[in-house]
């Protein structure tokens, strides 16, 4: 009896758990997007947020506008006149979104998140960092 259960546990059951982490990975994929999501958009910025991600504009600029390929967007992205005027005629290899791509409206919210989000602490502020003696 108990060679009995322990072959069910480990030819039957076993594979089963093994299969479970598969069966969970899409759910577990766009958890961390949502997660991510709500991470940075406490202000409410969670449109601009997913126009950002949508328009693939992470893939060079970073999820936060940090910078990658591209250069950095955020904190302290340019006042909107420029900023769209950049996105509808990059300057070189960016390749450019029209209003048909991208509408003005979306364009508006990516730009509100990217001024959602927050300015890094001065490391003088931070006394183990701080070169100020
Ligand atoms: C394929 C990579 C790529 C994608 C996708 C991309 N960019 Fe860019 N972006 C760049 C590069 C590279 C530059 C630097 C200028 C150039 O080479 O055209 C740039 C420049 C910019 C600038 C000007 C920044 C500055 O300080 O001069 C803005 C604003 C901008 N991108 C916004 C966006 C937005 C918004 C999106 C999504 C709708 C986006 N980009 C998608 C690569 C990209």
């Amino acid at each position: 009896m108990t060679v009995y259960l322990h072959s069910l546990l480990r030819n039957t059951l076993c594979p089963l758990f093994m299969l479970l982490p598969l069966l969970s990975l899409p759910a577990t994929a766009q958890q961390k997007t949502l997660d991510y999501n709500g991470e940075v958009d406490d202000a409410g910025h969670a449109e601009g947020y997913r126009d950002f991600v949508e328009n693939g504009c992470w893939q060079c600029h970073g999820f936060q506008g940090q910078g990658m390929a591209g250069p950095s967007l955020a904190p302290n992205p340019l006042p909107y006149e420029a900023f769209s005027a950049l996105v509808r005629k990059p300057a070189n290899v960016m390749p450019a979104f029209s209003p048909n791509v991208l509408s003005e409206e979306k364009l508006k919210r990516i730009h509100q998140y990217l001024q959602s989000i927050p300015k890094t602490a001065d490391p003088d502020a931070i006394p183990l960092l701080s070169t100020k003696k």
